[in-house]
């Protein structure tokens, strides 16, 4: 298991990496606030819906749980749902990420630990390398691996069998997966943004484990501004703490809410400095497109994957930039919204 260690560890940089600011403590704050009971699970009602009757008919039948893949933006909730099958299944999961396994080798020790019905969690699972991912495929599909011993002609290929472990695999783009991998999955579902109300929801059990003290309108106000995302959310909420700590005696309001916020560079649409110099670049360099992402990620200097995960979900959501087959463009509501204080302020940013 010592390889493990690494391999999670290298797993979160990627999550700081994506998420920009401040991953390292939202990692520990996530833990406390991550619901284990999925009745603590807010939103995604069909979802849930779905795999409760699985997770049930499983447990009657006394079978392990079909393989589970999730998809979805970062922060919706995928590594949460990964620990709350396990936690309802009363399995033991073991989790790693596609990154993270450089070498097939490196997964032996993993699949053969895993007793019957245990999870195996691989996050950012379509970053696997193609020799882990074609080691992976017995394993799902008949629990087996092959290794090979020895060298040249003296190689022998052994045959291991597996306990019937359940495989969950998150990843950001479906798309990304190799059709076999995904045809290997029983269980797929996609998680979308979540609506403010369920936000709301999720800040107020938030709240309410951190001592926060906050009115319905300062809740919904950050809800509003949150990306539909619970992990920026209870990112969001941290800050405003932070901010009504230092600035108005630990009082909040919706005005707080909405000082803190903006002074974060967040505003009305919940859209941070990022979202927002994609947007003028669409417009102002590529005059409103269509464009692709590898010509706004070389223009901005900035991550192909971080702008294709994180950026342009939101901004396709909230109707912001429209698909085409020539790449995205920018939509009316685009142009109306950066006509709005702050474009000085990003322009200056861009070109400086
Ligand atoms: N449906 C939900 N209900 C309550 N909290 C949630 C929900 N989804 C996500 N969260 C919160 O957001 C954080 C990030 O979720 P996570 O499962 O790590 O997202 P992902 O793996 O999709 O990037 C969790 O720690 C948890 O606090
Ligand atoms: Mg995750």
């Amino acid at each position: 298991m010592e390889k493990l260690t690494n391999p999670i560890l290298k797993g979160k940089q990627k999550e700081k990496l994506i998420l920009g600011h401040d991953a390292e403590e939202d990692t520990i704050v996530n833990l406390s606030l991550r619901p284990l009971d999925i009745k603590d699970f807010v939103g995604q009602k069909d979802v849930i819906e779905n795999l409760l009757i699985s997770i049930q008919a499983a447990k009657k039948r006394k079978e392990p749980l079909e393989h589970v893949l999730f998809s979805g933006p970062p922060g919706l909730g995928k590594t949460t749902l990964a620990h709350i099958i396990a936690n309802q299944m009363e399995t033991k999961i073991t989790a790693t990420s596609g990154p993270a396994i450089e070498r097939a080798g490196d997964l032996i020790g993993v699949l053969t630990n895993l007793g019957e019905g245990d999870i195996l969690f691989i996050d950012e699972i379509h970053r696997l390398s193609k020799v882990v991912e074609e080691f992976l495929y017995p394993a799902m599909e008949s629990f087996q691996i092959d290794f090979v011993i020895d060298k040249g002609p003296y190689a022998k290929t052994i045959k291991f069998n597996l306990k019937h472990f359940t495989l969950i695999g998150a990843t950001t783009r479906s798309g990304l997966l190799a059709a076999p991998m995904r045809s290997r999955f029983g269980i797929f579902y996609h998680l979308d943004f979540y609506e403010p109300e369920d936000l709301v929801k999720i800040l107020k059990r938030s709240s309410h484990i951190l001592k926060i003290k906050l009115d319905k309108e300062s809740l919904f106000e950050i809800a509003k501004r949150s990306r539909g995302t619970p992990r920026v959310a209870n990112r969001l909420l941290r800050r405003v703490r932070d901010w009504a700590e230092v600035k108005a005696q630990g009082e909040i309001s919706k005005e707080v809410v909405n000082k803190a916020l903006n002074a974060q560079g967040i505003d009305k649409n919940g859209l941070d400095n990022l979202d927002r110099k994609v947007l003028h670049a669409v417009i102002d360099v590529f005059k409103g497109g269509p464009v692709g992402i590898d010509a706004l990620s070389a223009t901005l200097n900035e991550e192909r994957d971080t702008i294709a995960d994180v950026v342009e979900p939101y901004l396709l959501k909230i109707g912001f930039l429209k698909r085409t087959p020539r790449g995205r463009q920018a939509t009316n509501s685009a142009y109306e919204s950066l006509s709005l204080p702050g474009r000085k302020e990003v322009q200056k940013e861009m070109f400086k």
